[in-house]
């Protein structure tokens, strides 16, 4: 074969594969973005992080650690509801009818000053933690309601407990700002994984 045409040929090949290269390429970087762009989609469950907020209250540190491992999955906010006056051992002693906490659940009309007000405007979705205590939210959660307006938002409790369940909890935050949509949260024991809590959230998907 004449040498020009075996040139002209080897030329048109290495166009051939050089043109190919580039449109893989391409290609290759459109599908890597959209399976980074889905990752993230999935992650915060169609939400920037930025629009979830966990909020809680915990007397002895159980229910801050699911609030952390909530934060974990969601990537969200974490802020503790801190009452002005922190709460001792013997306020916490639900032995004596007279301690502070029990005196507290057992007056309707008790709301436990917080320390300093919680900026809520940012988020959509809101994550919101406390212990049972006698089987409801603690009063200082009503304070929290009270002082903050989460109408419009969705709100979705969760609660640590020796065993009691969420339910009655429930109740009482349904009823008593009607303008939030409340999701039907859950009940976490002491030594919950933080797993567990992984899977609570990705399958409520909010
Ligand atoms: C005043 C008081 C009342 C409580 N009442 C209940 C109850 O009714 N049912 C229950 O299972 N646990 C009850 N507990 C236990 C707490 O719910 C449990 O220890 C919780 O995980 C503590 O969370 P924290 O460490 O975040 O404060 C009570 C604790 C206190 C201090």
């Amino acid at each position: 074969m004449n040498k020009k045409i075996i040139i002209l040929i080897a030329s048109i090949v290495l166009i051939a594969c050089l043109g190919f290269g580039v449109w893989f390429m391409s290609v290759s970087n459109n599908t890597n973005s959209d399976n980074n762009s889905n990752t993230n989609i999935n992650k915060y469950n169609n939400l920037s992080n930025g629009n979830v907020a966990i909020i809680y209250f915990s007397a002895t540190g159980t229910t801050e650690k699911i609030a952390g491992y909530i934060k974990e999955v969601t990537g969200g906010d974490l802020i503790e509801i801190v009452p002005k006056q922190k709460y001792t051992d013997d306020d916490l002693n639900y032995g004596n009818e007279h301690s502070r906490a029990n005196k507290e659940q057992n007056d309707s009309k008790a709301r436990p000053e917080i320390a300093s007000s919680i900026t809520t405007d940012t988020y959509d979705v809101i994550y919101l933690g406390y212990p049972i205590w006698w089987g409801d939210v603690p009063k200082i959660i009503l304070t929290f309601l009270d002082s903050h307006n989460l109408n419009g938002k969705t709100v979705i409790p969760f609660c640590t407990s020796g065993s009691t369940g969420i339910s009655d909890s429930l109740n009482t935050l349904k009823n008593y700002n009607k303008n939030v949509t409340w999701i039907d949260g859950k009940r976490f024991a002491s030594e919950t994984s933080k797993n567990e809590v992984s899977n609570w959230v990705k399958g409520i998907n909010y």
